[in-house]
């Protein structure tokens, strides 16, 4: 019943850009339709971060799958009300402010609308949160959402899978969140921990 609503992917202005691209394109590989926003701050830390131009890339995802992207100002946008159908929400990554922003219900643009429609409709909220170090506010505006119902997802290393590249970090990342929209029922074997039963 589930499996033709779109997934909403929030892109903010924090650090991590490649996560956000890397969520869209799995879902897109998935077949996943997947609605886009992203801040002013995002397309900002995207041009610092990324080879490809957030345009370009806006073109490539519209011409490779079930894709939509409305602009953070769009407050009209279908996704900034209850009535329309979505799977979840990723915001990926997440910035200290959309953090607080969503948190104390600060709906002021379409990615915080959509967010804030997900936690009221009950429907999976999946925070990438991207600061380091974290200071009280930034902690209590996570566990905020932890206790609202969000997942705070934070892209950490899989240290015990001893990942090689920052992709096979990203790509650990994107299928955790998969999991926790329910798009996965669990994580691919090359990513799952076994303990020491597997060693030679
Ligand atoms: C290159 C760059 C990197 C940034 N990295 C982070 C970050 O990792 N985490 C964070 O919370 N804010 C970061 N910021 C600051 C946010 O972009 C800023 O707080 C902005 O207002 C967030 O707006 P938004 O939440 O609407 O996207 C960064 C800004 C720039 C320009």
């Amino acid at each position: 019943m589930h499996s033709t609503l779109p997934v909403i992917v929030g892109i903010s202005g924090a650090s991590g850009s490649v996560m956000a691209r890397a969520t869209v394109e799995r879902l897109l590989a998935l077949d996943v339709p997947v609605i886009v926003t992203a801040s002013a701050a995002a397309r900002l830390v995207w041009r610092d971060e990324m080879d490809e131009s957030f345009g370009a890339a806006l073109e490539r995802w519209t011409d490779s799958g079930p894709f939509t992207y409305h602009p953070v100002g769009e407050l009209n946008a279908p996704i900034a009300s209850g009535t329309f159908g979505v799977r979840g929400m990723a915001v990926t990554p997440c910035s200290m402010a959309t953090a607080a922003a969503i948190a104390g219900g600060m709906a002021d643009n379409l990615l915080r609308r959509a967010a804030d429609v997900c936690l009221k409709e009950k429907r999976p909220l999946i925070v990438v949160p991207r600061e380091t170090p974290l200071n009280a506010v930034h902690l209590d505006n996570l566990a905020a959402l932890a206790r609202l119902g969000a997942t705070v997802l934070p892209p950490h290393p899989p240290f015990y899978l001893k990942p090689a590249t920052l992709e096979e970090t990203v790509s650990f990342t994107v299928e955790r969140t998969l999991v926790a929209l329910g798009i996965s029922d669990r994580m691919p074997d090359h990513m799952t921990y076994r303990g020491p039963y597997d060693a030679d």
